[in-house]
Order: C-alpha cells, then sequence, then structure tokens
C-alpha cells in the first residue's frame, strides 16, 4: 500500500521508503550576512520559467543555526583554507609559457561578477561553458600547462577563489541564444527519474523540499552556494561530486564530472537560483 506521502510525491514504492519517515518543516527566517558585510539574497521569486516553483531559497537556509553559523564568518568558514592556497596558485607561474593566471588577469578581483554568470555560451568555442571548463581551457590554451581534474582539489579550490569575490551578487545566468538547447538538455535531466528509487531531481527538490529525508533537511537543490565546504566529508565539494552524488543515492549509475550531461544539468540548476546571491564557498552538512 502506498502512504499518504508517496501518492503525494506521486514516487513509487522503493522510493517511498526513504519518504516513510518524513516530515514538513519550512526553510527558517534567519539572514546571511558574511564578515558583518556581505548581505545574502537567500530568498527570492522563482524565475518566470519554473513553473511549479514559486519562491526559491538558498540551502543556507534549511540547515542548523551551528551550520549557518560557521558560513557566517570567514575565520570559522574552513572552506577560506583553501581559497587562500588557490590566491598562491594565482600567482605561480605553470606550463610551458611561462605564466600565472596573474600575467594576465592582475587581481582576482578582476573576476568580480564571473561566477554569477557561468555557466555561460562561448561564442568562439560554440559551447557552453562552466567555470572549470574555461579554467582549464585557460590552462591548456593560455599557459602550456597540464588541464586539472575536472573535480580535483586544485580546480575546486581556484573555484572557490574565483567564487568568492562574486559573494553577494546574485546569479544571473542566461538561458536563451544559443545557451538554450544545451539548458533544455539539462531541464530533462532534472526530470528524468534515476536508478531503483525512480527519482528525479525534482522529486526530491522540488516536490519535498522542506522534508526531513534520512535524517537530512530537503533544500531545493540550488547551486548558488558551490563550491561547498560539508561537514561530513570535511572538503570542498564541486558542483558536479554533488550531482553525482545525489543520483548514486537513487542507485543509478551516473554521468562523469565534466561531462556534457553534468554541464547541461548544471546550466539548468544554476538557472533555478537566478537571483539568489552567490554563496561559494558555503558551508553545508
Ligand atoms: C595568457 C593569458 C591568460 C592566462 C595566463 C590565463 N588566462 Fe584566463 N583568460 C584569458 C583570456 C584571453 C580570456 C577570455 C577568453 C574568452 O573569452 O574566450 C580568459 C578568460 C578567463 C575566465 C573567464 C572570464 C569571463 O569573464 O568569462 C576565467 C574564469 C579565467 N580566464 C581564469 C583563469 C585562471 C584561473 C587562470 C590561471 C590558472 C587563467 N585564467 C590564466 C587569458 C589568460
Ligand atoms: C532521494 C532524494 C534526492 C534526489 C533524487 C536528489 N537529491 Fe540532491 N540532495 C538530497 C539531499 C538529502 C541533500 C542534502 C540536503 C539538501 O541540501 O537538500 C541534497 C543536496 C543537493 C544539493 C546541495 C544543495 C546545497 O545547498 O548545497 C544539490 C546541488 C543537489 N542536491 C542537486 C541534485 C540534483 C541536480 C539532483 C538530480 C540529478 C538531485 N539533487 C537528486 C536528496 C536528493
Amino acid at each position: 500500500m502506498r502512504t499518504k506521502t508517496s501518492m503525494r510525491l506521486g514516487v513509487g514504492l522503493a522510493a517511498a521508503s526513504v519518504f516513510a519517515m518524513a516530515a514538513c518543516a519550512d526553510p527558517d527566517d534567519d539572514q546571511l550576512v558574511v564578515n558583518e558585510e556581505i548581505e545574502m539574497i537567500t530568498e527570492a521569486a522563482a524565475p518566470d520559467h519554473m513553473e511549479r516553483v514559486r519562491t526559491i531559497y538558498s540551502g543556507w537556509r534549511f540547515r542548523s543555526d551551528e551550520t549557518q553559523a560557521v558560513q557566517m564568518d570567514d575565520f570559522d568558514n574552513p572552506a577560506m583554507i583553501w581559497v587562500d592556497a588557490a590566491a598562491e596558485v594565482w600567482e605561480t607561474a605553470d606550463g610551458t609559457e611561462g605564466n600565472s593566471c596573474a600575467s594576465c588577469h592582475e587581481s582576482v578581483d578582476s573576476m568580480e561578477g564571473v561566477r554569477a554568470v557561468y555557466p555561460k555560451w562561448n561564442e568562439a568555442a560554440g559551447e557552453v561553458r562552466t567555470l572549470e571548463m574555461q579554467v582549464n581551457d585557460c590552462r591548456e590554451n593560455q599557459m602550456g600547462a597540464e588541464p586539472w581534474k575536472y573535480d580535483g582539489g586544485d580546480m575546486t579550490n581556484m573555484v572557490a577563489l574565483i567564487s568568492s569575490v562574486s559573494r553577494g551578487l546574485p546569479v544571473n545566468v542566461a538561458i536563451d541564444g544559443p545557451a538554450q538547447s544545451t539548458w533544455e538538455q539539462g531541464k530533462d535531466l532534472y526530470y528524468t527519474r534515476f536508478g531503483q528509487l525512480e527519482l528525479s531531481c525534482a522529486n526530491c527538490h522540488e516536490d519535498s523540499y522542506g522534508l526531513h529525508i534520512r535524517s537530512d533537511h530537503l533544500s531545493q537543490g540550488q547551486i548558488n552556494g558551490f563550491p561547498t565546504y560539508r561537514l561530513k566529508n570535511t572538503k570542498l565539494n564541486s558542483v558536479h561530486s554533488r550531482f553525482k552524488g545525489c543520483i548514486r543515492d537513487t542507485r543509478a549509475h551516473t554521468f562523469a564530472p565534466g561531462s556534457p550531461e553534468f554541464v547541461a544539468l548544471e546550466l539548468y540548476v544554476a538557472s533555478r537560483g537566478n537571483g539568489l546571491s552567490v554563496e561559494g564557498p558555503s558551508v553545508r552538512n
């Protein structure tokens, strides 16, 4: 027999066990200000393209007060250790051309606003690029250096550094024009049911946010806070690592970090957060 919760969610029997003990709790009303200075938008009207959600919330609003507090001061936020490490790498020459990032981009402050608009269509390459793809393009073609592993530490640290100078700015990825077909592919993936549990991203993060499952408080699965320091694995986590983990939890085979599928999914999920502040590097469970 299907439980009331599973009927509400329209999920099958296997998935019903995940939601069986679910209890409902809305996001809290706390305000996120980092370093008593950067005021974050953690709640906004949903972008027009979202048909079934009226208000979007940062994942921060679903965390406990203790977890929330860790993100409110850079001295407490362990992610800042890796941001500092990346700031050194920014200045360090690598590759056959003898360039560092700073050789061309000067201060990392020149990256202000960049995190907010990625993934982004690159006209010359004729593709939608994530920040990771762009960084590796610079390493290979501007520096003559080896590309970094897509979701490896060097890359995730650098993305955290670039993100940190956009904190507070609203996410604003473009989904029209040449990016549209990639966005639509990402949208299809978001509503595809994966694995033995036959659950889509939407089943959990659109239909069920606010519920407690497996002792976790389900958020809308936003990516404005990435990279994220997770208390669970005590390191920085990239967007694609998180996607991988969520798909695995449905007991499905998953896509690889950096795959076209995850790039498309990232564009789509980012667009569901248009209007929320860039928070990365954030702190989550
Ligand atoms: C030799 C010069 C050069 C070096 C060195 C270089 N870049 Fe770039 N970078 C560029 C150019 C040129 C662009 C613009 C490319 C384009 O729009 O297609 C760019 C674009 C970018 C962008 C996208 C900016 C935007 O507004 O969309 C990022 C992010 C970036 N670089 C990061 C890095 C990082 C991180 C490093 C070091 C690992 C680095 N770059 C090293 C020349 C360089
Ligand atoms: C079985 C339910 C379930 C499914 C299906 C699922 N997730 Fe999640 N997801 C979770 C839980 C639980 C968390 C941790 C609590 C939270 O932040 O929502 C989470 C966290 C996330 C986060 C981190 C949010 C933050 O603020 O740091 C993102 C991003 C995310 N999921 C994206 C996805 C995407 C994209 C899909 C589809 C490929 C997906 N999830 C499928 C349960 C699920």
